[in-house]
């Protein structure tokens, strides 16, 4: 096989194990989250991961290939680390078992995010532009994805702050805190 059209495989059986993991790791990430935004997210997130599964098959038949999955080691591992977040939550205040959550699942967004962009250019490299479009389309949806945790986690972080300060809430210094907070989120792409 051409070298550039290998990595490309390489690539996308990588990210079809990486999916596949994926769809029985979400159910357990909606289970454990405890905001209602956070669970509807993950959720809505599963299915999304269900067609982008559906997506890789049909980039395998455009480019003539088995649709393989190869053991993913880094899905593998953040998910892992999911699932040992998901047990330490039991012991957490539901806000910070929420921010805990969202911090592993933008992990493995990023994760994505880039296996993702890595494969579109190959694609683009090999002008397989129906591929490339296939996958620019789960970019997106990974790119979102990323931006609503992001979204969900700004007003659980301010609240998670205001109960570290608990009783003795002088505005003045809330206001410093969420500024401090708030320059410290990275900005979202
Ligand atoms: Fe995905
Ligand atoms: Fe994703």
């Amino acid at each position: 096989m051409p070298q550039v059209k290998e990595l490309l495989v390489d690539t996308l059986q990588d990210l079809l194990h990486a999916e596949t993991q994926l769809t029985a790791a979400l159910p357990k990430m909606a289970e454990a989250a405890n905001h209602p935004k956070l669970k509807e997210a993950f959720e809505k997130h599963l299915m999304q991961t269900q067609e982008q599964v559906a997506r890789l098959e049909k980039v395998f038949q455009l480019l003539g290939e088995e649709a393989a999955p190869k053991p993913c080691k880094a899905m593998m591992g953040l998910i892992e680390e999911g699932q040992e977040t998901i047990q330490e939550g039991q012991a957490k205040e539901p806000l910070s078992a929420d921010l805990a959550l969202i911090a592993a699942a933008q992990k493995v967004e990023h994760y994505e995010i880039a296996s993702y962009g890595t494969a579109r250019t190959l694609a683009r490299q090999l002008g397989e532009m129906e591929s490339a479009r296939l996958l620019t389309h789960t970019l997106g949806e990974e790119e979102s994805t990323d931006f609503l945790l992001t979204m969900i986690s700004d007003p659980l972080l301010q609240q998670a702050t205001l109960d570290d300060l608990g009783g003795d809430v002088n505005l003045e210094s809330v206001g410093k805190t969420a500024r401090a907070t708030t320059k410290k989120r990275p900005t979202s792409k």
